[in-house]
């Protein structure tokens, strides 16, 4: 087991209960799954018992049956709910191109009508923002797309959910780039983050990268909040497996911390 180390991004220590805790991970990857890291990640939840789980996508390889069903079972076995993204590696993969063509959500879909939750906390508000795709025109159909039906939802249920002291938009590819090894190259990641500024939300949680981080941007006149989790899988980029630990209060706002297993 590697010991821990905490990288805080901000710390805004005024008020000593947060309102909501919430884990934010990503890129689990079943089938490339890194088994101590999701050991050790579960433990975290025994211990801190979060309100809630967020995973922004990629829950396996090569999206087949076999890697849903580990990650179902892992899924089941966390004490807290978990809400439940997809990501580009959670359709068939390419050589199961009818499969990925007719029905690319199909398998992801079964899952997670089994193993997610919808986010039931006073005063904090999730919607999800699809980027994936299972064709696109460019080479690379791992990219991050926003497509106008996606976008719109996600605005009018940040719309619906005005009231919400924290609203905050899921998704698996960052927005933009934030300057990490990896890329989301997200096709209307611009456009979007205006729209989703516009209408209300506070922070855009995302994966795809396999490397956190946390920055703020103007979008629309406002400051909107980009955050991005790291894996808890064997495919590293520049930092060990670990997950976001995001802790809000209304008066004192959202402090999020970066921790490695
Ligand atoms: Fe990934
Ligand atoms: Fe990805």
């Amino acid at each position: 087991m590697r010991g821990p180390k905490v990288l805080a991004f901000s710390c805004q220590r005024y008020y000593p209960r947060p309102m909501a805790i919430l884990f934010h991970i990503s890129d689990l990857h079943f089938g490339a799954e890194d088994r101590d890291a999701l050991a050790w990640f579960k433990a975290e939840v025994e211990i801190h018992r979060p309100d809630a789980i967020i995973c922004t996508g990629d829950l396996t390889m090569r999206g087949t049956t076999r890697e849903f069903a580990a990650a179902a079972d892992w899924l089941a076995s966390l004490p807290v709910p978990v809400s439940l993204e997809p990501g580009n590696h959670d359709m068939p993969y390419y050589w199961e191109m009818m499969a990925r063509l007719r029905r690319p959500f199909a398998r992801f879909q079964e899952m997670r009508r089994a193993a997610h939750s919808d986010l039931a906390l006073d005063g904090v508000m999730l919607v999800s923002l699809p980027t994936v795709v299972p064709a696109q025109w460019r080479l690379n159909w791992s990219k991050g797309h926003i497509t106008a039906r996606a976008l719109s939802s996600a605005v009018a249920g940040l719309r619906e959910g005005a009231a919400a002291s924290l609203r905050l938009v899921a998704c698996h590819h960052p927005l933009v780039d934030a300057g990490t090894h990896g890329t989301g190259s997200t096709l209307g990641g611009r456009a979007a983050l205006a729209a989703l500024a516009g209408a209300g939300a506070h922070a855009v949680l995302s994966g795809h990268v396999h490397d956190p981080f946390d920055l703020t941007i103007e979008a629309a006149g406002k400051p909107l909040r980009l955050i991005g989790a790291g894996t808890l899988s064997q495919r590293l980029r520049s930092s060990a497996p670990g997950y976001n630990r995001l802790d809000w209060n209304a008066i004192a706002g959202l402090e999020v911390a970066a921790i490695f297993s």
